[in-house]
C-alpha cells in the first residue's frame, strides 16, 4: 500500500509527510512542482528514508500522474498542491487558476480513470481527500456563529474562488462519477517550515532583522489559528475514518485579531531572545495600508469533526506559538537559504507602496 501526497514539500504538506512516515509504515510517493513554496530543505531528515519517494512535477500533468497512479498502486491520494498566499493571488492570479482550478481538475480526470480501473475491492477502499480552506466561506462578522460544514461559499479573493472552484470539483466527481473524495477545510495554520511571506513568519524574521513587523490596515482582523501538526493528525483521522463525500471543518478554537497575535510573538521573542539595546520587539510594529478586498473574521466550528470522528488538537495557541517562535530561533539557517532572490523581488513588490 502507498498513498500519493501532491504539494508534500511545502508548508503543510511537508508537515505532513514527516508526520505520516513517524506514525505509520506506508511509503508515500510525493508530487511537488517545486514553485517558489517549494522547498526539498523541509524534507532533509528522511532524504534516507527509502519509504519515500520524491517527484518533481505538476499535478495539471494527466500522464505523469497517471503513470505514478499505476507504477505505486496507489491507494489513496491527499492533495496539498496550490497556490496559497491571498496576496500573491492579488497581484497575479493567473497561477491559482492554473494550479488551484485546471491542476485539480486534471489531477482529478487522472485519478478518475486509475480508479474506474481498479479491481472492486481496491476500488472500494480507494479515497481522494482534498485539502481546502475555510477561506472558502467568506467573511465573518463580528457576532456570527463560526462557519460550519453547511455554510454558503461566498470566497472574496482569487485565492480562495479558486480553492472553492476545486472545492466544487472534487464534490461533482464524488456526486457524477461516484469518486470516493473527502474534503477538509481548515482555519490558519501556523509553525515549522512556513514560508515567511505569511503574518506569524514574515513578523517573527522581521523582528530578529530589526525591519518594521506590516501590519495591514487597523490589525484588528480575526483568524482561527490552528498549530500545523494538529491540521496533520486531522487529515489523518478523516483519512482513516471519514465517511466517504462528506466535508470536514478543522480548526482549533483560536479566534485571535492580527495584532494580537504580532504582539504575542513579540512578547515571546522578548523573552527568548531580547534585543540588544533592550527595547521590546513590538516597537517595530508598522500600520501599513490594508489588503484590498480583505476578509475581516474567519473562524471554523470544528464541532463534526470532534464529535464524528472523535479528533482534538493538541496543542493549544499559546503552546504551539512558542514552539513555533522557538523553531524559528532554531533554524535560521533553513530561513536563509528561503530568503534568496525571487523573496527579495516579491517582498518588494507587496510592501513598497505600503510602507
Ligand atoms: P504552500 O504554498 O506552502 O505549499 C504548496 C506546495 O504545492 C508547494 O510545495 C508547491 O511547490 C506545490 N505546488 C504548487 N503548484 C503545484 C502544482 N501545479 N503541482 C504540484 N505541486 C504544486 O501551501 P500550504 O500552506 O502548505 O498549503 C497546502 C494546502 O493547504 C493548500 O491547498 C492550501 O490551500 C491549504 N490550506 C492552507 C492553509 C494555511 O494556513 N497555510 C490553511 C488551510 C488550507
Ligand atoms: P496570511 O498569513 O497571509 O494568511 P491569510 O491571508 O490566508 O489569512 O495573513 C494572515 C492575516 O494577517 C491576514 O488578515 C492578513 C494579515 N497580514 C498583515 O497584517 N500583514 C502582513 O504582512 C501579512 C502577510 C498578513
Amino acid at each position: 500500500m502507498t498513498i500519493l501526497v501532491t504539494g508534500g514539500a511545502g508548508f503543510i504538506g511537508s508537515n505532513f509527510v514527516l508526520d505520516w512516515l513517524a506514525e505509520s509504515a506506508e511509503p508515500v510517493v510525493n508530487l511537488d512542482k517545486l514553485t517558489y513554496a517549494g522547498n526539498l530543505q523541509n524534507l532533509a531528515s528522511i532524504a534516507d528514508d527509502s519509504r519515500h519517494r520524491f517527484v518533481q512535477g505538476d499535478i495539471g500533468d494527466y500522464e505523469q500522474v497517471s503513470q505514478l497512479l499505476q507504477q505505486h498502486q496507489i491507494r489513496a491520494v491527499v492533495n496539498f498542491a496550490a497556490e496559497s498566499h491571498v496576496d500573491r493571488s492579488i497581484h497575479g492570479p493567473e497561477d491559482f487558476i492554473q494550479t488551484n482550478i485546471v491542476g485539480s481538475f486534471r489531477l482529478l480526470e487522472a485519478v478518475r480513470h486509475y480508479w474506474n480501473a481498479l479491481p472492486s475491492d481496491a476500488k472500494a477502499e480507494f479515497r481522494f481527500l482534498h485539502v481546502s480552506t475555510d477561506e472558502v466561506y467568506g467573511s465573518l462578522e463580528q457576532t456570527d456563529p463560526p462557519f460550519a460544514e453547511t455554510n454558503q461559499y461566498q470566497p472574496n479573493s482569487p485565492y480562495s474562488a479558486s480553492k472553492a472552484a476545486s472545492d466544487h470539483l472534487v464534490r461533482a466527481y464524488h456526486h457524477t462519477y461516484g469518486l470516493p473524495v473527502l474534503t477538509t477545510n481548515c482555519s490558519n495554520n501556523y509553525g515549522p517550515y512556513h514560508f515567511p511571506e505569511k503574518l506569524i513568519p514574515l513578523c517573527i524574521q522581521n523582528a530578529l532583522a530589526g525591519k518594521p513587523l506590516p501590519i495591514y490596515g487597523d490589525g484588528q482582523q480575526i483568524r482561527d489559528w490552528l498549530y500545523v501538526k494538529d491540521h496533520c493528525s486531522a487529515i489523518r483521522r478523516v483519512l482513516a475514518a471519514g465517511k466517504i463525500g462528506e466535508v470536514y471543518n478543522v480548526g482549533g478554537w483560536n479566534e485571535k485579531a492580527n495584532l494580537d497575535v504580532v504582539h504575542t510573538l513579540c512578547a515571546i521573542l522578548d523573552q527568548l531572545k531580547p534585543r540588544a539595546d533592550g527595547l521590546p520587539y513590538a516597537s517595530q510594529i508598522s500600520y501599513v495600508t490594508d489588503r484590498p478586498g480583505h476578509d475581516r473574521r474567519y473562524a471554523i466550528d470544528a464541532g463534526k469533526l470532534e464529535r464524528e470522528l472523535g479528533w482534538k488538537p493538541a496543542e493549544t495557541f499559546e503552546s504551539g506559538i512558542r514552539k513555533t517562535v522557538q523553531w524559528y530561533l532554531d533554524h535560521q539557517d533553513w530561513v536563509g537559504n528561503v530568503l534568496s532572490g525571487d523573496y527579495q523581488s516579491w517582498m518588494a513588490k507587496n510592501y513598497s507602496g505600503r510602507i
